[in-house]
């Protein structure tokens, strides 16, 4: 494990952005897998840059997302189809039929999920998953308490989850209660792993994930034994290491 702490988020993203600029230079049709939130806002504005400026296509390159809210259609301002639209697809080379999300309106979940997981297969696995982490240890939506054991699956989300993200919506009672999400097997499968973490609300899951016990109680501890990952934190989120 690899663990860079630098002084702010703009170095943070920059860091991050090369990593997958990268990649993207060392093989063109890589497999990405990409994650929402607040924490790669930054990471996919360097690589917008990056692809404006000709450095880097993703002509052929492929990503599948970590996650998507069960219930919301992708014309949702609150979707992550719409969140990766507007802060990434649409400013990019990237082929739509390269960018996977999942389904969140889809009727059969199951078959969701096992289309999903089957994609992501015949795609050749995910070279490089970018994770951010929730103040409770989660990754993608896997919440704490749930096995390592899982496949990409339906989850009901935490009422730590469903606070915290309420930020991003009119009122909580607007957050949805489940989504559908990569599993942490589906995570620990992907061949490189960068974990991004800002803010000092960060602090206390970075400790328990890089520090603490491997258990499912913090999602991302399992971490710990992915033999390639590499943490960009800046900080404020490494005050307690
Ligand atoms: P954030 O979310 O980047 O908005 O902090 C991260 C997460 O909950 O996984």
């Amino acid at each position: 494990m690899q663990i860079d702490i630098v002084k702010d988020y703009d170095i943070l993203s920059k860091k991050a952005a090369q990593i997958i600029s990268a990649q993207i230079i060392q093989k063109p049709n890589s497999v990405l897998g990409l994650a929402t939130g607040s924490t790669p806002i930054g990471t996919y504005r360097e690589l917008v840059r990056m692809c404006k400026e000709g450095i880097i296509s993703f002509a052929d390159v492929v990503t599948f997302n970590l996650d998507e809210y069960y219930g919301l259609d992708e014309d949702d301002p609150q979707s992550y189809h719409y969140f990766m639209r507007e802060y990434l697809f649409k400013e990019i080379d990237i082929k739509d039929a390269n960018a996977h999300i999942l389904d969140g309106k889809a009727a059969d979940v199951e078959a969701e999920c096992r289309r999903y997981e089957n994609c992501i297969k015949e795609a050749g696995g995910i070279d490089l998953q970018l994770l951010g982490i929730g103040q409770n240890g989660h990754i993608g939506f896997n919440e704490p308490g749930e096995n390592f054991e899982a496949l990409t699956h339906l989850v009901n989300l935490h009422p730590d989850t469903i606070r915290a993200n309420a930020r991003f919506f009119n009122s909580i009672d607007e957050v949805p209660t489940q989504a559908i999400t990569m599993g942490i097997k589906t995570i620990m499968r992907a061949k490189k792993i960068v974990l991004l973490a800002n803010g000092e609300s960060k602090a206390e899951a970075i400790y328990q994930t890089l520090k603490g016990k491997i258990t499912p109680r913090v999602p991302a501890s399992v971490l710990q034994l992915h033999p390639d990952i590499t943490v960009i934190i800046d900080e404020a989120a490494a005050v307690k290491l």
